[in-house]
């Protein structure tokens, strides 16, 4: 399953280095060809011997001893590296690494590397909860840099909470995933829209909806994944843009439509998952409007629809749209595929728990054009993300 993979495991001081024997192992029983770099204090816990004996490699503890081999080891293993995996990591690599220290053997290596770097985080809890620690985290997570959430439970310092090394077999599988990565989308182009859309009223207030823009993100970032050309078109969202796209961060419905229009001949796959407003206001007041009478009313006119205009001109491009519902879930999703010419809907009931704004799961059914439809459990957005380039590419093909 991993023959012809070379994985390198960066094992730091803490008590889960032992837990790092069974995940070297484990990835050689599937045959991966392993090295092993372990810190000052990671020796302190486990002796080199362990894991030599185990992965039948040479043990990097020490960038200056002399060399097994004529070549500057921390460059060629990490030229060599199909992936290096950092567990257990501690605090202290997280902060290096984001800080761009680069003073032993792990962390040069790290620096070197050209393929993808997966941190194992295992800590005490309230260690893994310090603000410095999660923005490391985020600064190296949105640089794309892999994390693997902790498990929460009673850790060896007595306490119960977040921070646990996660099982190795776990971990092994997290492994699986990143090196079966599948490059289908080389060559693709997709453009991308997400986020909501805010409609001003006066130089203080706007119309908007509850999008956290995950959703669109996911897409976005799992295209970049599997090798896709990627153009994001954002409207305002709290949340980090995935590396490698091309980002363009509008505000209104009319600047994202503008933005839309005036690329998308260039792209194969276009997909709508931005919620934007239906409507905008008639005329925005230049300065901000005073409070008068008990009541007040905006007039509101009509905004371009993005993907109803997409559906008249997209010719042989895959076109997928979302539809977030609270009744009618089926009927409405069908309608609008029909109505906007799309190939494909992504329908979800906003009222569900786990699906929806803001959460990192989604429960949706695909609906195609063909009438066809799939049901998929809760998944997180990023699996929903890559159950969806895997039917858009099924359509491109059909
Ligand atoms: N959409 C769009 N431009 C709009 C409105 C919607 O591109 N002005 C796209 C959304 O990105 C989504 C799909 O159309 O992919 C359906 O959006 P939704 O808001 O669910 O549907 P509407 O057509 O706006 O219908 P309604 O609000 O009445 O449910």
């Amino acid at each position: 399953m991993l023959k012809g993979k070379t994985v390198v495991v960066g094992v730091c001081g803490g008590i889960a280095a032992y837990k790092a024997v069974e995940l070297v192992s484990r990835l050689k029983k599937l045959g991966a060809d392993v090295h092993v770099i372990m810190t000052a204090n990671a020796v302190k816990f486990v002796a080199p011997l362990t894991f030599r004996s185990i992965c039948h490699n040479p043990v990097i503890t020490d960038m200056f001893e002399e060399p097994k081999m004529w070549d500057i080891q921390h460059v060629s293993l990490a030229q060599k590296a199909d992936l290096i995996v950092v567990a257990p990591a501690t605090a202290n690599i997280i902060g290096k690494v984001a800080g761009g220290i680069a003073d032993d053997m792990l962390s040069t290596t790290i620096m070197a590397a050209n393929s993808p770097v997966l941190f194992v985080p295992a800590m005490n809890d309230k260690m893994y909860e310090n603000p410095i620690v999660q923005g490391n985290i985020n600064r190296l997570a949105s640089l794309g840099y892999l994390f693997m959430e902790p498990d929460t439970g009673l850790m060896a310092c007595g306490t119960n909470g977040k921070g646990r090394f996660p099982s190795p077999e776990a971990i092994v599988d997290y492994v699986k995933g990143i090196l079966s990565k599948k490059s289908d989308y080389e060559g693709l182009r997709i453009l991308v829209t997400a986020g909501p859309t805010r409609e001003p009223i006066d130089p203080v207030r706007y119309i908007s909806n509850h999008s956290s823009g995950k959703m669109g993100y996911a897409v976005a970032k799992a295209a970049l994944e599997r090798g896709a050309f990627v153009k994001l078109v954002t409207g305002p969202v709290n949340i980090t843009p995935p590396s490698g796209a091309e980002v363009v961060c509008v505000t209104s419905a009319i600047d994202m439509y503008n933005e839309v229009m005036k690329s998308y001949e260039s792209f194969d796959v276009l997909v709508m998952v931005a919620a934007v407003a239906d409507y905008r206001c008639a005329s925005v007041s230049e300065s901000k409007i005073k409070k008068s009478g008990d009541r007040f009313t905006v007039e509101l006119v009509k905004n371009p629809d993005i993907a109803a205009e997409l559906g008249k001109v997209k010719g042989d491009r895959v076109l997928v749209g979302f539809s977030a519902e609270t009744d009618n879930l089926l009927e409405n999703a069908a309608l609008k595929l029909a109505s906007k010419n799309m190939d494909m809907i992504v329908a979800n009931d906003v009222t569900v728990e786990g699906a929806g704004f803001g959460v990192d799961t989604n429960i949706v059914k695909f609906i195609k054009r063909d009438g066809s439809s799939i049901d998929l459990p809760i998944m997180s957005k990023e699996d929903v993300a890559h159950r969806i380039l895997d039917e858009v590419l099924s359509i491109g093909k059909g």
